[in-house]
């Protein structure tokens, strides 16, 4: 049997016509940027969230960059980051000048362990940037409370977190700035590059909104050099049909990561382990195995296909090779360890099983 790492063949399917309409929609109407499929997908996404300001923007990378930018950050500050994520949260924070300084996470959660912040913290430090990274939220109130005692922003990466529940609490609502991706294959998914940025602060929203559309609030009038990043309205037409179906989509992933969790049994095999305080969306559902070059080459060889999220980690990566990050020994496990095995919406009970099997043979 052949098992894709991810598809979104299933989902599209379902909702096939729904989306050729909009497009149709869309298209006949005319308008493709700033209009009322961006504003409608604003004020729906911020209704679901519970938070007051939503502005959609190009992508989840730009949504940190204008979220850093908004709050000041730049060239000699620095900004507290895991050790372990995804690299566009780190370039986001290169990108306003300012410094990440990296901080590993918690062997068993993934998450900023926030033991480890206040030793990082400097005069210099403006922010820490919370990853909930493979769709489980980090420890909010502990990141909170010790920003709330240093005076630094806290901003969410939710760039793997739609639907994630932090105490009943929804992930970007939890620190002064949430950042949302909607990468295609992001549990809640564009059909190109798009994302947003989330506040309840009218100043924050109104600077990243203005930052977003050449610093300029009123046509011509530029407050700030900002930038072109602008959800356009196609990509929010569709985000809208998706929207509705988020919890649908969420629940369809964690009833198959349940199958997993209950199903494989491997002594050479470490499982996520769920956080008490944290809903699991399962953007990614990462395993950790000692050889795991070998246990991926024989999930291959049995036809499984898996990713590693992320190979080489950030302080390790040419592109920061003269910026003297510090390498740190939980995210240099990390890397030698993870695997993501497939989950995706749509996948088959019969699918799940022969992946579980094959793992418990290994
Ligand atoms: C944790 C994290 N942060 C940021 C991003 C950047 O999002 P985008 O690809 O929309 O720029 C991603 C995804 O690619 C991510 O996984």
């Amino acid at each position: 049997m052949n098992v894709v790492f991810s598809t979104m063949n299933y989902m599209h399917e379902e909702i096939r016509e729904e989306m050729r309409k909009k497009f149709l929609e869309i298209y006949d109407k005319g308008s493709y940027i700033l209009g009322t499929e961006v504003s409608q997908f604003e004020e729906e996404f911020a209704d679901y969230l519970g938070t007051q300001y939503c502005i959609g923007v190009g992508n989840g990378l730009d949504a940190l960059f204008l979220a850093l930018s908004s709050l000041g950050i730049t060239t000699g500050d620095e900004v507290i980051v895991p050790s372990n994520t995804y690299i566009a949260t780190v370039l986001a924070i290169s990108r306003t000048g300012g410094k990440p300084v990296l901080v590993d996470p918690n062997i068993d959660t993934y998450t900023l362990d926030p033991s480890l912040i206040e030793d990082a913290i400097t005069e210099k430090t403006k922010a820490i940037i919370a990853v909930h990274l493979y769709g489980q939220s980090a420890d909010m109130d502990l990141i909170n409370s010790i920003a709330k005692k240093h005076h630094l922003f806290v901003i969410e990466d939710c760039a793997q977190s739609h639907h994630c529940l932090y105490h009943g609490k929804k992930t970007g609502t939890l620190g002064d700035i949430g950042c949302f991706s909607f990468y295609p294959g992001k549990n809640l998914g564009a059909l190109g590059d798009a994302g947003c940025v989330v506040t309840n602060d009218s100043v924050i929203a109104q600077k990243v909104r203005a930052l977003a559309n050449y610093g300029s609030i009123q046509k011509y009038h530029h407050l700030y050099q900002g930038v072109n990043s602008r959800l356009d309205e196609l990509q929010a037409g569709f985000l809208r049909i998706k929207l509705k179906r988020i919890e649908e989509y969420t629940q369809e992933r964690i009833r198959l990561a349940n199958q997993y969790l209950n199903g494989i049994v491997n002594p050479k095999i470490i499982l996520p382990k769920l956080s008490k305080d944290s809903t699991h969306v399962f953007h990614v559902f990462a395993i950790r195995c000692e050889s795991r070059d070998d246990l991926q080459q024989y999930l291959l060889e049995h036809g499984i296909q898996t990713i590693i999220h992320y190979p080489i980690s950030i302080a390790k990566q040419p592109a920061y090779s003269d910026s003297h990050l510090n390498d740190l020994p939980i995210a240099e496990k990390i890397s030698q360890e993870e695997l993501s095995l497939p989950l995706y919406y749509g996948m088959s009970d019969e699918e799940i099983h022969y992946v579980i099997d094959v793992l418990n043979e290994y």
